[in-house]
């Protein structure tokens, strides 16, 4: 199969990972006999430093061209001064809107290998499996009126939804939760916000297509608690765009690290932008040290969601849990006995786990 990538690497380890992510996606197509072409596109700072815009219609375009897409990460302090149009996140929330990619799909897995480096204890996270699904497209990201006024001291954001909108995300959850676990956790905050209770009534509108899925609503500070006292509870959690935003981060902490999660923003036809969950991290970037294993897991979603290549991602996935398994981990997973690792031969690992899985797969098919 062929298939072309537009590259979005973005900013600070936005780079770093995006160089993992192409020697992975090689190392596939080698494996399984794939023709992966790859191009470049600016995004972010990046894009704002080269077109004075963060978001050029090149990349849009390349985009649109593109059968999938792969995102490093945007911003850093060089540009925290710029101005609100210019500011580097502004072209992740534009590419996210200009291609509809209104689903984000966020797994969050416990890795027994990584126990030690998470902070919660293992009696309380073992086994934890979390399909956080966040919408993407709409409310206090997008919506209208924002800005200040003329004096400059009042301010507004406005949490705005069409009900068609929560619809599709809503109805995306249960298709998820129909194929895992049964379960939906519905988190808003109903007891405050109007939106929230308009979310609650397509949510139940919605469960009686799927009488084989449970379904639960929890409010976003209670689900907050939840998720790192008794994350086992969750199999998927579907929320609003803000609360998806934090709770993701937050639910990073079961894995040990922020840089191990993946992340999924796809439409209805499936056509899709892949990044990890984390920041462009200026603290560590330009040390070769960052872990990337959430943009790998990521590119493992891409092979998953946009291409059906199942067995491709499995291989990939399971070539990261070998690396962690051995002991392989980057500076931001401490492990008693592991052994540190940069970013690049953390890479090269699980590329050698990946090619090893698939000579002894292919020897057990003969
Ligand atoms: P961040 O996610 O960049 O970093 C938070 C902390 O986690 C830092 O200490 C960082 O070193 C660490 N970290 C993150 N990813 C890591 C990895 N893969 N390996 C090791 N350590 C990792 O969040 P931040 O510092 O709040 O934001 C920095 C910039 O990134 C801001 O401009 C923000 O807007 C932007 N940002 C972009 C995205 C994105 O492009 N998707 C996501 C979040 C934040
Ligand atoms: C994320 C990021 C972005 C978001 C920022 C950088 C705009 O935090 O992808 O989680 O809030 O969606
Ligand atoms: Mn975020």
């Amino acid at each position: 199969m062929h298939k072309h990538i537009s590259l979005l690497p973005g900013d600070g380890v936005g780079k770093e990972v995006m160089e993992s992510a192409e020697a992975v996606l090689q190392a596939v197509g080698t494996e399984f006999g794939h023709t992966f072409t790859t191009e470049e596109r600016a995004i972010g700072g990046e894009a704002v430093d080269h077109y004075d815009t963060p978001l050029p219609e090149a990349t849009i375009q390349a985009s649109e061209q593109a059968d999938a897409l792969l995102l490093g990460a945007v911003g850093g302090p060089k540009w925290d001064g710029v101005s609100a149009a210019k500011r580097p996140e502004k072209g992740l929330l534009g590419i996210r809107k200009a291609m509809g990619l209104f689903a984000n799909l966020r797994p969050v897995k416990w890795f027994p290998a990584l126990q030690s480096a998470s902070p919660l204890k293992e009696s309380v996270i073992a086994g934890s499996d979390v399909l956080i699904i966040r919408e993407l497209t709409g409310g206090l990201y997008f919506g209208e009126p924002r800005g200040r006024n003329g004096q400059g001291d009042a301010v507004v954001d406005t949490l705005s939804y069409q009900r068609a909108e929560m619809e599709r995300i809503v109805d995306k959850a249960f298709q998820s939760a129909h194929m895992r676990r049964g379960h939906v956790t519905s988190v808003d905050k109903a007891n405050v916000l109007e939106s929230s209770r308009m979310w609650r009534e397509v949510v139940e509108a919605k469960s009686k297509d799927y009488p084989d899925v449970e379904v639960e609503h929890m409010l976003v500070d209670a689900a907050a608690m939840a998720l790192i006292t008794q994350p086992n509870q969750f199999d998927v959690l579907v929320t609003e765009n803000m609360f998806g935003d934090i709770l993701s981060d937050e639910a990073s902490v079961l894995t040990g690290s922020l840089g191990m999660l993946p992340s999924a923003s796809i439409r209805s036809d499936g056509f899709g932008l892949y990044e990890p969950v984390h920041g462009s991290a200026p603290d560590i970037a330009g040390q070769g040290s960052v872990n990337p294993l959430g943009m790998i897991l990521s590119v493992a979603l891409m092979l998953r969601h946009s291409f059906q290549m199942t067995e491709e991602a499995s291989a990939v996935e399971q070539a990261v849990q070998e690396t962690l398994n051995h002991g392989y981990h980057t500076a931001d997973l401490p492990q008693e006995n592991g052994q540190l690792m940069d970013t690049e031969h953390m890479t090269a690992a699980v590329i050698d786990y990946l090619t090893a899985k698939s000579v002894s797969d292919s020897i057990c098919r003969m």
